[in-house]
């Protein structure tokens, strides 16, 4: 049996938007079974995800494959859907990985993050799901530039609210332009925020974190929590925290040492939404046979 494994990813870490993505320890694991009559895949996620041919992963193998013979499978994932953990990255990933092994196409990790990247439109969570660990993209007239790097040792803690939020919805509410000023400006916060995490220097990379210009301000309606958690999370330690992806998850960077704590208080603020302690994934989408 072969299995293919994908991380999780949180997108953007504040001012990184549509560009900067993690590679987090949370995964979708699809176990390749036998050739069938007819696609199947089986999970236990609930009714809104297909068992059929039109699931996504297999929708995206057979975008790249189109002959591919059918398989059963069956998929486990602990990335929660609609949370802004890159739930749906993954599966297209997955899709890419299928299609890679089923028609031995020999695809290199570049040219899947080509095309991982032209389905999901940005290259942010799928191109750490694919090479794992810390990825800066940009995705130009059909082309693709990245470089991925380690990120700096901390705690990452991530809030995840019961509620979903869905990218398109997250999406709709962002501006169609930005003036000129603004845009400079938000882009020098990025600018610095990369460099110093490649200073492994997470007090200013959790400064600038939190003075995206480019999307929260626009999303903050919709995840009226995340202003709150930001101060109360500050208030106890953390270099930062931000909205993962499109949200409604806030992926919070701290000290290791004050990791234990902020669980807890996190917690205490509302019991309702689940608090996870997570690791960087180095290794991004891994086939184990
Ligand atoms: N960068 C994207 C966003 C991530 O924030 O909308 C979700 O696709």
């Amino acid at each position: 049996m072969i299995r293919i494994q994908v991380p999780a990813t949180t997108a953007n870490l504040g001012p990184g938007f549509d560009s900067c993505g993690l590679a987090l320890s949370l995964y979708l694991t699809l176990d390749v079974g036998e050739p069938a009559e007819e696609w199947r895949i089986a999970h236990d996620l609930g009714g809104g995800i297909p068992t059929d041919a039109s699931n996504v992963i297999i929708e995206t193998a057979l975008s790249i494959a189109p002959n591919l013979e059918p398989h059963h499978l069956k998929m486990l994932c602990d990335i929660p859907a609609a949370r802004g953990l890159g739930s749906s990255s993954a599966a297209v990933v997955a899709g890419i990985e299928l299609a890679n092994i089923l028609a031995n196409l020999e695809l290199t990790p570049e040219r899947k993050v080509e095309i991982a990247a032209e389905i999901e439109g940005h290259p942010d969570n799928v191109a750490p799901a694919v090479l794992g660990n810390f990825v800066v993209g940009a995705k130009l007239d059909g082309e693709d530039f990245y470089v991925r790097h380690l990120f700096p040792d901390c705690a990452l803690l991530a809030f995840i609210p019961k509620e979903v939020l869905l990218t398109s919805e997250s999406r709709g509410v962002l501006p169609d332009q930005l003036p000129y000023k603004e845009a400079v400006k938000a882009s020098s916060i990025a600018n610095v925020m990369i460099a110093a995490l490649l200073q492994n220097d997470l007090k200013l990379a959790g400064d600038m974190m939190e003075r995206d210009l480019w999307h929260e301000k626009y999303r903050a309606k919709l995840v009226p929590h995340l202003k709150p958690l930001r101060e109360l999370t500050k208030a106890n330690g953390a270099y930062a925290a931000c909205l993962s992806g499109a949200g409604p998850t806030i992926l919070i960077f701290a000290p290791k040492s004050e990791g234990e704590n902020l669980i807890q208080v996190m917690r205490n603020f509302d019991q309702t939404a689940k608090v996870l302690s997570l690791n960087v994934e180095g290794n991004g989408s891994t086939i184990f046979s």
